[in-house]
C-alpha cells in the first residue's frame, strides 16, 4: 500500500516512484529510486521538474538516504553522513529555493531528534508531511488565486506549474483548477515552453485530462494572440521569489511579462511561501541553471541546427518585481511594495 500517491509522485515506504516527465505525453513510463543517489538523479535529468515538486522528492531522497546507513545516525559519522545526503541532493539543481527548504527542514529535524530510537520514521512522517503540505498550500492558492479571475477569462501561461510540477494540483494551474471548480468557464493558452516543451507536453496533457478548455501556442505567438484582445489573465509559477519580488521562473516568462504590460493585462505569479527567498535580496542574486546545448540545437532527438553552432541555454530567467500585478500565496494576494508585503507574510 503506498504512503502516497499521486500523478508526480509515489511514496512506497522504501522507494520513490516518479512518472518519467522527459517521455510524457507520448509514453507514461515510471521510474523507481530506492536511493538517494538515484533520487538525486531523478532530479537533475528531470524525471521529475518544478520546484514543489523537486522539493518534496528530495525529501524522500534523503529518507532514501538516511535508511541506507549502515550505523549509527546518532553518531559524528552519522551526522557527517546525512549532511553529505543533504549536500548531495541539494547539487541537483540551482535554481527552484524549495529544494533547499525542504532539505534545510529535513536536515532540521534530522538534527533536533537525533537521539530519537525511530529518526528513521520521524524523517519519513516529515517528508509525508512536506508532501502532504504542499497539496493543502496549492488548494489554498488555488482559492485566492480564483477570485481574481472572471467568469468566461481566457488564461496565458507559461511552462508547467501544474500537479505535475508539485505533490499535486498546482500552482499556477491550481488557480485555474480552483476557478473551474468555482463554477466559472476558463480557457487557457498555453505557451509551448521552448526549449523543453513542458508548456506542450505537460501542461496542455494536464488540461485536456482534466477538461480543461486549452489552447497550445508556440512561444513567439504570446505577443499576437495578446494583441488580438485574446488573454484577460496571465498566471505563472515560479522557482524563487527574491526579497524584492523579482520572480524567477522558466525562461520565457519574462518576455511575457513585459508583452503583458504592453497590452494592460494582469500577470500573476501563484507560489507557495517556501519559493519565497527572503535571504536573496533581489533577482540578480538569483543562481540561473544553464542547460546542455543539445536542448536547442535539437527538438526531441532531432538535429536542427548546425554542427558545433554556439549556444547558450539558461534555463530560468528573472521577471522584475515591476512587471508583477500580485503574487498568490496560500496566505493570500500580495501587491507591491513586494519588499515590505512578502515579508510581512512570515509574521
Ligand atoms: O525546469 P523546470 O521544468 O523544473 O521549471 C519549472 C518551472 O519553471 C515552473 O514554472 C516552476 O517550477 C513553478 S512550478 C509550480
Amino acid at each position: 500500500m503506498p504512503k502516497l500517491k499521486t500523478m508526480t509522485l509515489e511514496w512506497t515506504g522504501d522507494s520513490v516512484v516518479f512518472v518519467d516527465q522527459r517521455k510524457l505525453p507520448l509514453e507514461e513510463v515510471y521510474v523507481r529510486c530506492t536511493t538517494h543517489e538515484e533520487t538525486f538523479a531523478a532530479i537533475k535529468d528531470m524525471i521529475v521538474r518544478g520546484a514543489p515538486a523537486i522539493g518534496a522528492s528530495a525529501a524522500f531522497g534523503y529518507v532514501l538516504g538516511a535508511k541506507e546507513f549502515d550505523g549509527n545516525l546518532n553518531s559524528d559519522e552519522g551526522i557527517r553522513y546525512m549532511e553529505s545526503v543533504k549536500e548531495r541532493l541539494a547539487s541537483s539543481r540551482p535554481t527552484a529555493v524549495n529544494l533547499f527548504w525542504a532539505l534545510d527542514r529535513m536536515h532540521k529535524k534530522f538534527l533536533n531528534r537525533l537521539s530519537s530510537e525511530n529518526i528513521i520514521d520521524i524523517l519519513e512522517e516529515e517528508a509525508l508531511t512536506i508532501a502532504h503540505e504542499d497539496i493543502e498550500v496549492n488548494k489554498a492558492i488555488g482559492k485566492y488565486g480564483a477570485e481574481l479571475l472572471r467568469d468566461g477569462d481566457t488564461v496565458l501561461t507559461h511552462c508547467n506549474a501544474g500537479a505535475l510540477a508539485t505533490v499535486d494540483y498546482g500552482t499556477a494551474l491550481g488557480v485555474i483548477r480552483a476557478a473551474v471548480e468555482a463554477g466559472k468557464k476558463i480557457s487557457v493558452y498555453a505557451d509551448e515552453t521552448r526549449p523543453y516543451l513542458q508548456g506542450a507536453r505537460l501542461t496542455a496533457w494536464e488540461l485536456m485530462k482534466d477538461g480543461i478548455d486549452v489552447t497550445l501556442i508556440s512561444d513567439n505567438m504570446a505577443g499576437w494572440v495578446m494583441s488580438q484582445g485574446k488573454i484577460n489573465a496571465v498566471v505563472v509559477g515560479a522557482d524563487r521569489i527574491a526579497a524584492n519580488g523579482d520572480v524567477a521562473n522558466k525562461i520565457g516568462t519574462y518576455s511575457v511579462a513585459v508583452l503583458a504590460q504592453r497590452h494592460g493585462i494582469p500577470f500573476y505569479v501563484a507560489a507557495p511561501l517556501s519559493t519565497i527567498d527572503l535571504l536573496t535580496p533581489t533577482g540578480k542574486e538569483i543562481p540561473i541553471e544553464e542547460r546542455s546545448h543539445k536542448e536547442i540545437t535539437h527538438v526531441q532527438g532531432m538535429q536542427v541546427a548546425p554542427n558545433n553552432v554556439k549556444c547558450y541555454n539558461p534555463a530560468f530567467d528573472v521577471t522584475p518585481w515591476n512587471l508583477i500585478t500580485g503574487i498568490i500565496t496560500e496566505k493570500g494576494v500580495v501587491r507591491p511594495p513586494y519588499d515590505v508585503t512578502l515579508k510581512k507574510l512570515f509574521d
